[in-house]
This record gives C-alpha cells, sequence and structure tokens, in this order.
C-alpha cells in the first residue's frame, strides 16, 4: 500500500460509498416498501355493501349459540359494489370512523399489509378516520397502550415481515377484568371498530368480544392469521370459505428455501443428515408444504401417524381373545423404527446422507404423549384454579413438579375417584429423559397451548432413532453400499483379487449394483471368521490390507445436524401471494366495518385459484365454534384445520415418499424451490398444498 492509498478514519466513515453500503436502506426494500399489491376488482368501487349467501350454512353448537346470541345467526357475506349508492349508503360509508387494530399470537408475514389495507380503505373512504394501532399485542387494548397509525408509519412498513409495526403478545382477554378494561378502553377512544389479527384462538376471542360489546357499538372483525396454516374454514357442506391463514406461504417457502439448500449441501459433502424440525404446533400443514417445495428425503406427518393402526398386533391379540388398543396409532418406538428403516435402505445405495423434516407438533400424535400432555394440561390448569400461586412459580424446580406428580400418583392409590395421574402414569413419566420430562411440564399460554417450539421433539426422537440404528449395525444390517466400481478400483490398487473375495464379503456380489457387505461381518472379527469360512483366508493370516478398508467404508457413521426453523419463517418477508392476499384481507376487513359488520371473520375465497377469480367475504365467527377441552374444561373454540389424509396434498407426498426418499442408485430427487423474490409472481405462485387440494380428495381407504 502507498501513502497515497491511506485514508484518515474520518474520511473513511464519511465516504460516500461507506454511508452507502452500511446504509439501512437499500433498493430491494424500497422496491418492496413501494409497492402497492393489486385489488380485487370489487374495491374499484367508490361504495361498497355485503350480501348474504344463504348456500353456506354451519352446524351451529347449542353452547355457541347461548354464549353468542347476537352474532351467531351472522351468515356469511360477500363484498359487493354499489354502483350508485343512495346519499344514506355514501354517508354510512365514508362517515369518519375510529378503528382499532391488533396483532394477536405470534407474527406471521403480511400482517402489516392488513394494516395498510385497511387503513387505504379507510383512508379513502374518509380521510379524517383514524386508525389506531394497539401496542403489545391484545395488552395495548386492556392498558389503552396505542399509536395512531400514520401514513408514514404504514409506508415504511408495506409488503415487510413480522409485526415490527406495534408488535404483538399472547394475552388473551378472557377474565371480566380484562374484557371491561378492553370495553373501557374502546370506550375511552372512541372506538366504531375493533379488528383483531390472529389465529384460531384469537379469533375466539374476537367472537365474545364481537358479542361483549354489541351493544356499545363497537364492532369486532377477526382476521385468519398463522404460519401454522391450521385456520382453514369450510361450511358444512364442505365449501371452501378459507382455504389458508395468511403468512403460511411465506413460512412454508422460506423453510423450503434454507431446507432446499441443506439437500445441496447434504447431497455434496455426503456425511450428514440434516434433522429439520418446522413449526407448526399442532397441525402439519408446514412440514406437508415443506415437503413439495424441496422433496426432502423424509417428511412427518403427525396426521398420519395417529391414524395409523397396527394390524398384525390387531390379529395376534385376536387370537387370545384381547383387544390391543396399542395398535391404533403409532408408538413413539414405532416411528423411530420407520425412521431407522429409511436411513438404512439409503444407505444400502451408498446414500448415508440425507434430509429429513419433523413437525414440531409431531408428539402430540403419538398416543403415549398425547396422553400425558393432555393428563399435564388438566393437572396445571386445576392447580392454577384452586392456589393462589401459579403452578409454576409454585414448584419452579423440576425436582418439585416431580414430587408434585408423585404425590398425585399416591393420592390415586388411596382414593378410587382420583384417576388423574396414577402410579403407571408417573413410572412411565420417570422413564423420559429428564429434558422431556421438563418440557412436558413447561408453562402453558394464556389460550392453554402446549409449548411445542420449546420442546426438543427432534432431540426425543432422534434419541430412538440413534439406538435403533446402533442396534442395527451390530447385527450387521445398518451397512454402506459400496459401487462395484470402487470395490474393484481398491481391491486391485491394493493387491488383491476382487473376485476372489467378493463371494466372501458381499451377500450380493453375484448381481448387486452397490455391493452389500454380509450382515454376519460386524466387526473385524467376524470378518476374519467369515473369511476363513470362506477358505480365502488362513486361520494365524492377517486380512489383507485392502479388504480391510473395503471393511471400514462399509461401516456407516451416523451424523446429524439438528436445525430448527421458525422464528426466522415467521419475521420473513411475505411473498407475492401473502403480501396480495393481505393487502386484500385489509381492504375486506374496512369493507366489513363500513357495512356494518361485527362478528365476523375477513377472508378471500377461491385463493386457491387465479387472482381474478379472488373474492371477499366475511365468514362468521360464532358458527365456526365448538367444545373442546383446554386447560381441562370443555371450552368453546374455533376447531383447528389439521391435515387430512385424503386431501389430495397429503395423498400426493404419500405416493411420491418413495421416489423421495430415493432409496435406489441413481440421484436425489430434491426440488430448488429458489429464494422469495416478490419482484417476481410466477416463482412464488401460492401455496402448492393449495393448488393440489383445490383438485378434490380421494376416496377414504379400504
Ligand atoms: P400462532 O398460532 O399464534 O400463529 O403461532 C404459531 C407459532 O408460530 C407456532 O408454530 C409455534 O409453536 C409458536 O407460534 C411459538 O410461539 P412463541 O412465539 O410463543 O414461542
Amino acid at each position: 500500500m502507498t501513502e497515497k492509498d491511506l485514508i484518515s478514519l474520518d474520511s473513511l466513515m464519511k465516504h460516500p460509498d461507506v454511508v452507502k453500503v452500511t446504509d439501512k436502506e437499500n433498493q430491494q426494500l424500497i422496491d418492496r416498501r413501494e409497492c402497492i399489491p393489486p385489488s380485487c376488482k370489487v374495491f374499484e368501487n367508490a361504495c361498497i355493501a355485503l350480501e348474504d349467501r344463504e348456500q353456506y350454512g354451519f352446524e351451529i353448537d347449542p353452547e355457541a349459540a347461548r354464549k353468542l346470541p347476537d352474532i351467531i345467526h351472522n351468515k356469511v357475506q360477500a363484498v359487493v359494489g354499489v354502483e350508485r349508492p343512495s346519499g344514506e349508503e355514501a354517508a354510512e360509508h365514508g362517515k369518519a370512523r375510529a378503528i382499532g387494530v391488533v396483532f394477536s399470537g405470534g407474527p406471521a408475514p403480511g400482517g402489516h399489509n392488513v394494516i395498510a389495507g385497511i387503513y387505504d380503505a379507510a383512508v379513502k373512504a374518509n380521510p379524517d378516520t383514524k386508525v389506531l394501532g394497539f401496542l403489545m399485542g391484545p395488552d395495548g387494548v386492556i392498558e389503552n397502550e396505542y399509536t395512531v397509525l400514520t401514513k408514514e408509519i404504514v409506508d415504511s412498513y408495506r409488503n415487510l415481515g413480522g409485526f415490527g409495526m406495534i408488535k404483538t403478545g399472547r394475552t388473551k382477554i378472557d377474565s371480566v377484568k380484562k374484557v371491561s378494561s378492553a370495553r373501557q378502553t374502546c370506550k375511552d377512544l372512541g372506538l366504531d371498530a375493533l379488528v383483531i389479527i390472529g389465529g384460531d384462538d384469537s379469533n375466539t376471542n374476537a367472537a365474545f368480544l364481537a358479542q361483549e360489546l354489541k351493544d356499545d357499538g363497537v364492532q369486532v372483525i377477526g382476521v385468519p392469521k398463522t404460519i401454522d396454516g391450521d385456520i382453514q374454514v369450510r361450511d358444512k357442506s364442505g365449501n371452501v370459505l378459507c382455504a389458508m391463514s395468511f403468512g403460511f406461504h411465506t413460512a412454508a417457502r422460506a423453510f423450503a428455501t434454507e431446507i432446499s439448500n441443506l439437500c445441496t449441501d447434504a447431497s455434496s459433502d455426503v456425511k450428514y443428515w440434516h434433522i429439520c424440525k418446522v413449526m407448526g404446533r399442532v397441525a402439519s400443514h408446514l412440514a406437508l408444504e415443506v415437503a413439495l417445495q424441496t422433496h426432502a428425503n423424509l417428511t412427518l406427518i403427525g396426521e398420519e401417524l395417529s391414524e395409523y393402526v397396527d394390524y398384525e398386533r390387531i390379529q395376534k391379540a385376536e387370537k387370545t381373545g384381547q383387544t390391543d388398543y396399542t395398535a391404533f396409532g403409532m408408538t413413539i418406538r414405532h416411528l423411530s423404527r420407520v425412521i431407522c428403516n429409511g436411513i438404512v435402505r439409503r444407505a444400502a445405495v451408498g446414500k448415508n446422507y440425507g434430509v429429513m423434516v419433523i413437525p414440531e407438533g409431531v408428539l402430540e400424535f403419538i398416543n403415549e404423549i398425547q396422553t400425558f400432555i393432555i393428563k399435564l394440561n388438566t393437572i396445571i390448569a386445576d392447580f392454577n384454579e384452586m392456589h393462589d400461586r401459579p403452578f409454576h412459580l409454585e414448584f419452579q424446580r423440576l425436582e418439585e413438579k416431580l414430587e408434585y406428580l408423585r404425590r398425585l400418583a399416591r393420592r390415586s392409590r388411596e382414593d378410587d375417584s382420583f384417576t388423574l395421574w396414577n402410579t403407571r402414569d408417573d413410572d412411565l413419566f420417570s422413564d423420559l429423559p429428564i429434558f422431556f420430562q421438563e418440557g412436558l411440564l413447561m408453562e402453558r399460554d394464556s389460550h392453554g397451548n402446549f409449548p411445542f417450539s420449546q420442546v426438543e421433539t427432534d432431540k426425543v426422537i432422534m434419541g430412538l432413532v440413534q439406538d435403533y440404528l446402533a442396534w442395527l449395525r451390530d447385527q450387521g444390517k445398518y451397512k454402506v453400499g459400496l459401487t462395484r466400481d470402487y470395490y474393484e478400483k481398491t481391491m486391485k490398487k491394493g493387491g488383491a483379487d476382487p473376485q476372489l473375495y467378493g463371494p466372501a464379503l458381499f451377500r450380493n456380489y453375484q448381481d448387486g449394483e452397490f455391493l452389500l457387505m454380509k450382515e454376519e461381518i460386524m466387526s473385524l472379527k467376524t470378518l476374519t471368521q467369515e473369511m476363513i469360512r470362506c477358505n480365502v483366508l488362513k486361520e494365524g493370516e492377517s486380512i489383507p490390507s485392502a479388504v480391510q478398508a473395503i471393511y471400514k467404508k462399509s461401516i456407516p457413521s451416523f451424523k446429524t445436524q439438528v436445525h430448527f426453523y421458525g422464528y426466522d419463517g415467521r419475521g420473513s418477508d411475505p411473498t407475492w401471494f401473502d403480501c396480495t392476499y393481505t393487502y386484500n384481507l385489509g381492504l375486506t376487513v374496512f369493507a366489513l366495518i363500513a357495512a356494518g359488520a361485527t362478528g365476523q371473520m375477513a377472508a378471500i375465497r377461491n385463493l386457491e385459484r387465479d387472482f381474478d377469480t379472488w373474492e371477499p367475504i366475511g365468514i362468521p365467527i360464532g358458527p365456526l365454534m365448538h367444545l373442546e377441552e383446554r386447560k381441562g374444561k370443555l371450552t368453546l373454540v374455533i376447531e383447528k384445520s389439521t391435515v387430512q389424509l385424503n386431501s389430495a396434498s397429503f395423498q400426493v407426498v404419500k405416493n411420491l415418499r418413495e421416489k423421495w426418499l430415493a432409496a435406489h442408485p441413481g440421484p436425489d430427487d430434491f426440488r430448488r424451490p429458489g429464494p422469495i423474490n416478490m419482484g417476481d409472481p410466477r416463482s412464488e405462485d401460492r401455496p402448492i398444498t393449495l393448488a393440489l387440494n383445490a383438485l378434490g380428495s380421494t376416496p377414504p381407504e379400504e
């Protein structure tokens, strides 16, 4: 470096290139924020109304009818344009309003565009309308913490991921006190409407608030958000009203991009199994979509495991006149065997590597674990109800929690009517690894949900997989297959005759494309014995070094890298699909508010089809409620939608599973979805599951 190249630190920091490259604004970000997604045609009308769509009906739960009398008879409503509005209609549509919006639950890409859609439509209808953003989730509503959303704020978050604009939280507005505080906030701010952008639990909450605030004249509108994709709504005849919650596509695409990169790395480096846990607390939709996007070698779908029936076990039990209830649903041990089978088969064709996708909630579909989760949920909820100090404050260390469980087990021995936690439960629970006991005893959220994201699901499953693989290796059943070419070259290089030793070493020497060492050869000792038995080695002679090298190559070492995909996808900038979907959801929300609706959830029909056919609607939330056990009590909630085993998406994955496992000679079948690229709508289109499910369902299996 010459003296002329020296630059003072001060000049360096002020250098335009340094200023430019260290600026947090970059052109892509600027382009993203400046983009306004297209609006559905109906929103071109200056005035908008709602039309009941009587063809869609619901089975109404009597308890929902009792608790939500003022919103239970709401209908599905389509947003329609009013070409020539009357003076009254125009005045109602264009009146100045105060609209509060709140995010509730985990972030999902697209949330900012919902707010942008509401804001744009509201301000277009009347520039004096105020949109208030409640801060930190429902706590903001309870505590009256908000910010007035201005054009500058909204513009700076357009098409961006996360919920950073007003943050989010998981509080549930469920107690009399919280509802009364929320009511007071609405009153103090003169709110006309409150918009709750949240998941199934938050929309459940929206329905109750709509009922509570009806007489105060505050409209409550829900918006279906969650990356988990488990809010999907059909009417009682199976008509799809909301095919997918927003955020799902982006999260799945973000995970798929990363996992596809791992597929590329795994098949280059050929030494790791990448274990990828993906979010989806209850349903496996994300894992299914990731499978379709990447063609990973193995993908577990929780819903399939609980439907599994072990017919062999049933028949065996029937012979003794008994019913084996453990034959229904897959046990965790059995699951580990299924995984090992895939790993062993790939190794046999030389692929001792791969990529596996595990939904984070998979254990909830394993009967034995689900029983623990339900029992512990009830125990914790009962304790919290009966004591001043919550369970997790009262018992802070694992040992204290276990001691409480032991006390319950003792109680069950003394009191026949107490069956919640018996000695058998306690014994089985004690057998679980400590980290998993801790996980199962973790604090539930305010909706009573189990915190799967904090439990090392992969560790539980992979622990059993490791053990079983070690056993298979000891039995000589887990071997790496070697190409004939490699074998012959190595032997010749070491001065040994491949033809002479081949039949002694391999079980398929005659015709195998990948040569597999005989099962009985599990160690150098057994190798020696087999060679002597086959007359290619004499007692006392040492094994030729080329044979030793081949033997070593055939012994697999199972190495894993574990990854968790979840929070990254929630923060990812939305795909074109999610940007457009959410912006139109926002416009729909305003249409519902302007037309006087309450207790409705904004949705877009025909998401699975071309944009021109998208139809903004309002779905009544009350009729979606049903009774479910939560925190040990029957509670009205919106049912989560899980993967349907007869859906086209699942059936396609099931039928391509063998192809994607690629336990055959030749390359893997990995697919490269590429990164999220908002500038190129073709590359992202829409979720594959959505497109496939629109094709129909398969008949039930015999
Ligand atoms: P929502 O249902 O609120 O959308 O959140 C879903 C989720 O992303 C799950 O997939 C995950 O288990 C959970 O949030 C994690 O929650 P937390 O943010 O509390 O760790």
